[in-house]
């Protein structure tokens, strides 16, 4: 367990909440370790029906914490991160999880939601790819997915030029199912969760399985983590996390790739 991701377990919905508002809900290692732990269990768990993902304060997540990412450069970076350990349990779930966000979801805040299955936002909700800027690539396999669900020009405006997406847009080109008011966004997820537990579970997993290409999935997963590894050691990247850091824009024109 671990202080920054409450689970908590009401009526067969597994509600996983990040808990660090002071870091804009920014994922450590030990806060993807919590969310792994949590999500083997629900698929094994007949207890657990949803998973319901939400986040404390302004901000549903600022995506991995970028002290990490830099700590990984410096070597400290496998193939069984706890970042890529949460992607892929993200990509086998056969159970239905569901999203409710506020504010700012970024990288992973945003790639998670393509592994929801209901997606609430509220009205101050933007979705942020901002991999190239930070002079990596896309992950949890959003190098396929979103393209494919938004098309390839809208989804490169996110990862490429790092635009973030308003919640009406995700809602009209089908990233979300609904725009809510900040203070109903969790008592609407909550209600669709309720709707879901009284389904039967064989049928939704079933379902599920049906509507989501898992081997694919993990195969893109994996392409993309290994271009993910280089890309974090290199110059480029090293500049974006010291711009983060030392809060200036980072300058890439005079480095090599
Ligand atoms: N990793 C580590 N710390 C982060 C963080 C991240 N991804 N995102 C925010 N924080 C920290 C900030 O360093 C700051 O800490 P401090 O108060 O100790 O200085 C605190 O959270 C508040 O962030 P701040 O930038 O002041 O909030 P904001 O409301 O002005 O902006 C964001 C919010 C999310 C837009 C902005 O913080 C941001 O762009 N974060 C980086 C997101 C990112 O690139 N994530 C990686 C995606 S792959």
């Amino acid at each position: 367990m671990n202080e920054h991701v409450k689970a908590e377990l009401i009526d067969g919905i597994l509600v996983l909440t990040l808990q660090r508002p002071e870091k804009k809900n920014a994922l450590t290692g030990a806060m993807y370790d919590a969310l792994s732990d949590n999500l083997e269990r629900a698929e094994t768990d007949s207890a657990i029906k949803v998973v319901l993902f939400q986040g404390e304060g302004d901000s549903f997540t600022a995506g991995n914490d970028l002290a990490d990412f830099a700590a990984q450069a410096n070597g400290r970076n496998s193939e069984d991160s706890p970042a890529f350990r949460f992607i892929g349990n993200l990509g086998k779930m056969t159970k239905p999880l569901i999203a409710a966000v506020q504010g700012n979801a970024v990288g992973v805040g945003t790639t998670m939601l393509l592994h929801c299955d209901l997606v609430y936002l509220a009205d101050n909700a933007r979705l942020i790819t901002p991999f190239v800027n930070l002079a990596l690539v896309p992950e949890a396999a959003s190098s396929w997915l979103l393209p494919t669900r938004i098309g390839h020009v809208r989804a490169y405006q996110m990862f490429a030029l790092g635009e973030p997406m308003d919640a009406a847009t995700a809602v009209a080109c089908g990233l979300a199912n609904a725009v809510l008011p900040p203070a109903e966004v969790r008592q609407k997820a909550m209600a669709a969760a309720v709707t879901l537990t009284k389904r039967p579970a064989g049928s939704l997993s079933a379902t599920k399985k049906l509507m989501r290409e898992q081997e694919k999935i993990a195969l893109k997963m994996s392409e993309e983590s290994e271009l993910f590894r280089q890309r974090l050691t290199s110059p480029e990247a090293a500049e974006a996390f010291a711009a983060f850091a030392e809060r200036r824009p980072p300058d890439f024109t005079k480095l090599s790739n």
